[in-house]
C-alpha cells in the first residue's frame, strides 16, 4: 500500500507544481499570485477541497501528448468563505498560459454544475491566454458550454469573476454574464480584440492597459465593478462582497447580530445645504443612515452621478441606489441608469431589500444623451425598480423632479414606503424653469421682467417646492425628520420582511435592452 500511496503523493505534488518553478517565478515576477495561492487567501484556512486535480487534456495535435500537465490549467473545487460554502475555479497561468482546452472547460462546467445543484455562489479567478490554440474549435465549444451555464445560473446563484491576468477574445463573455467583475490594476486586462488587431482595423495605437485595463473598465466602460491594487486586495474585496449575499435565490442574506440602541442620527439634519443648488455628498447621507463601516460601494468610479452599493441596516443587507448631487447635480443619464438598473436587478434576484435615496433634478439633456438612447436606457432603471419585488423603500432628501421622480422608486411604480425630508421639492421641474414656461406671457409683458420672474418663481416654489403636495395625495407616506431616517428605515424593513408579491404567469419580461 505504501508504494501506491507514494504514487498518489508524487502525482499530487506534480499537480501542485503546475507549469513548474520557473513559470511560478515568472508569475510572481509580474506581481501575481499563482492559482493555488489565490485560493489559499480566498477561502477559509484548510477549507479548500480540490476536484479534478489529475485531469489532463486529450489532445495529440501539435505534439501536445508530449506536454501534459495535471489539472490542465485550472484548479477547481469547493471551500468556505467566513464559514459559507462556495464553489471556485482558478485558472493557472503557469500551465499553457491558463488557456482553455476542452478538458479545462469541462472542469469549470463540472464545478458550476455542482454550485447549481447545491445552491451556492460560484467564484471564478480568471488568468488566461484564451482559447487553447492547439485545440481549435473544441476550446471554443468549451467556452460556449460555460456561457450557457452562466445564463442558466443567472439569478439562481451569485456568480462572481475576478480578472487577475489576461482575459481576451471570447473569454470575456463569461465574466460579462456573471453578476460582479473585479479587476486587478496593472496586471489584468479585458478586451474582445487586442491592441494589434485594433491597430490593423482602426489604425488606433493603444496599449493593453489603455484598451482594457482595470482603470479603463472602472471609469469608461463600466465592465468592471471593482478594482484592486493587487491580488490580495482583490481577494479581500471578493470576501467582503459575498458577505452581503444569500447563498442562492431561495434564501435571504444572513443578518449579522445587532441590538437596537438609540438610532437617531442628528448629523443628518445638517447635511443638506440651505441653497438648493449647492451640492453635497450623498455618501455622507448613506454613511449616517446605515450601520457603521458597512458601506461597500460598487462601480465607484463609473457614472458617478449615481451611487450604488451594499450596506447593512441593523445587521441586515440592503442594496442602496442614490443620486449623487456632487456629480452633474445628480441627474440621470445613460450610464447612471444602466448602472443602477443592473444593480437593482441583482438585489431583486437575491432578495436584498432596496433603499433608494433621491435627489434628482431630472434627466440630462443633450444630443449626446438622446442619440445614445437615454429613452431606452432610462427605461431600464424604471423597469428594474418597477419589476423588483423585494422590499423597496424611498427617501427623498431634496429634489425629485419630472419623470425622474417617477423613475426613482416612486410610490406609483410599487415602492412600499416612501419618505421625504422637509426640504424635499417634489415637482415637475425647478421653480425657475417652471415659471419661465407657464408665466412666459406675464413675464415678457411686465415692466420689470426679471422682478416678475422672481415673483412668479417664488409663487411656484411656495406651491410646489416642498413635499406636502405629494404627502397630501399619499404619494409620500410620511414627511420625516432627517435625524429619524435610520430609525424609520430599520422599522420599515422589519415590517416588510415577509413581503409577498404574486406575479402573473409569464416566461420572462422584456426589459428594454
Ligand atoms: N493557447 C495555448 N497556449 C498559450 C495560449 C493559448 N491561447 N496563450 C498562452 N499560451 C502559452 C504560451 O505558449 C506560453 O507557453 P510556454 O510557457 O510553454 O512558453 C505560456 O502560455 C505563457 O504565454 P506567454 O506568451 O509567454 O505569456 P505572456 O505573459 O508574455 O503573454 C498573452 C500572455 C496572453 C498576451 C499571450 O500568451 C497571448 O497573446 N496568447 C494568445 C492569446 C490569444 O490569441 N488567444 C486565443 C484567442 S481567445
Amino acid at each position: 500500500m505504501k508504494d501506491k500511496i507514494k504514487i498518489l503523493e508524487d502525482k499530487i505534488a506534480k499537480a501542485h507544481l503546475g507549469g513548474g518553478l520557473k513559470r511560478i517565478d515568472t508569475q510572481h515576477g509580474k506581481g501575481k499570485l499563482t492559482a493555488r495561492e489565490r485560493l489559499h487567501f480566498l477561502l477559509d484556512d484548510g477549507s479548500f477541497e480540490e476536484m479534478g486535480t489529475l485531469i489532463t487534456h486529450r489532445t495529440t495535435d501539435f505534439d501536445m501528448e508530449k506536454h501534459v500537465i495535471y489539472g490542465d490549467g485550472v484548479v477547481t473545487g469547493y471551500g468556505t468563505i467566513a464559514g459559507r460554502q462556495v464553489c471556485v475555479f482558478a485558472q493557472d497561468f503557469t500551465v499553457f498560459g491558463g488557456s482553455l482546452s476542452e478538458t479545462h472547460a469541462e472542469k469549470i462546467c463540472k464545478i458550476m454544475d455542482m454550485a447549481m445543484k447545491i445552491g451556492v455562489p460560484i467564484i471564478g479567478l480568471n488568468d488566461s491566454g484564451g482559447a487553447r490554440i492547439q485545440e481549435g474549435v473544441r476550446s471554443l465549444g468549451g467556452y460556449a458550454d460555460i456561457f450557457h451555464r452562466n445564463v442558466g445560473a443567472s439569478g439562481v446563484i451569485p456568480q462572481i469573476s475576478a480578472i487577475m491576468g489576461p482575459c481576451a477574445g471570447g473569454a470575456v463573455y463569461s465574466p460579462a454574464m456573471t453578476d460582479f467583475t473585479l479587476m486587478v490594476e496593472n496586471s489584468s486586462y479585458m478586451f474582445v480584440t487586442g491592441p494589434n488587431v485594433v491597430k490593423t482595423v482602426t489604425n488606433e495605437t493603444v496599449t493593453s492597459e489603455e484598451l482594457g485595463g482595470a482603470q479603463t473598465h472602472a471609469t469608461k466602460s463600466g465592465v468592471t465593478h471593482l478594482t484592486a491594487e493587487n491580488d490580495i486586495e482583490c481577494i479581500q474585496q471578493l470576501r467582503q462582497l459575498i458577505s452581503y449575499f444569500p447563498q442562492n435565490c431561495e434564501e435571504t442574506p444572513k443578518p449579522l447580530d445587532y441590538s437596537l440602541e438609540d438610532e437617531t442620527r442628528e448629523a443628518l439634519e445638517n447635511i443638506i445645504p440651505e441653497n438648493a443648488n449647492q451640492p453635497y455628498n450623498m455618501r455622507h447621507v448613506i454613511h449616517e443612515i446605515i450601520d457603521k463601516e458597512s458601506f461597500f460601494e460598487i462601480h465607484k468610479d463609473y457614472a458617478e452621478n449615481i451611487v450604488v452599493g451594499f450596506g447593512r441596516l441593523a445587521g441586515r443587507s440592503v442594496g442602496i441606489v442614490a443620486n449623487q448631487p456632487m456629480h452633474l447635480a445628480g441627474v440621470l443619464d445613460v450610464n447612471s441608469s444602466k448602472k443602477a438598473a443592473r444593480f437593482t436587478r441583482f438585489c431583486d434576484c437575491f432578495n436584498i431589500p432596496l433603499l433608494v435615496l433621491v435627489d434628482v433634478p431630472g434627466f440630462l439633456p443633450g444630443t449626446d444623451q438622446e442619440w445614445n438612447g437615454i429613452i431606452t436606457n432610462g427605461a431600464k432603471l424604471l423597469y428594474a425598480l418597477s419589476e423588483a419585488t423585494v422590499p423597496k423603500v424611498t427617501v427623498i432628501t431634496r429634489k425629485a423632479y419630472g419623470g425622474a421622480y417617477d423613475v426613482m422608486n416612486s410610490k406609483h411604480i410599487g415602492a412600499d414606503l416612501n419618505y421625504a425630508w422637509p426640504g424635499a421639492e417634489i415637482a415637475v421641474m425647478g421653480a425657475k424653469g417652471a415659471s419661465e414656461i407657464i408665466f412666459k406671457k406675464e413675464i415678457n409683458t411686465a415692466q420689470d421682467p426679471e422682478e416678475k420672474l422672481r415673483e412668479k418663481e417664488q409663487e411656484y416654489a411656495d406651491k410646489f417646492a416642498n413635499p406636502y403636495s405629494a404627502a397630501e395625495r399619499g404619494f409620500i407616506d410620511e414627511v420625516i425628520y432627517p435625524k429619524d431616517t435610520r430609525r424609520k428605515l430599520i422599522k420599515a424593513y422589519a415590517l416588510l420582511t415577509n413581503k409577498v408579491v404574486n406575479l402573473p404567469k409569464k416566461k420572462h419580461g422584456n426589459i428594454p435592452l
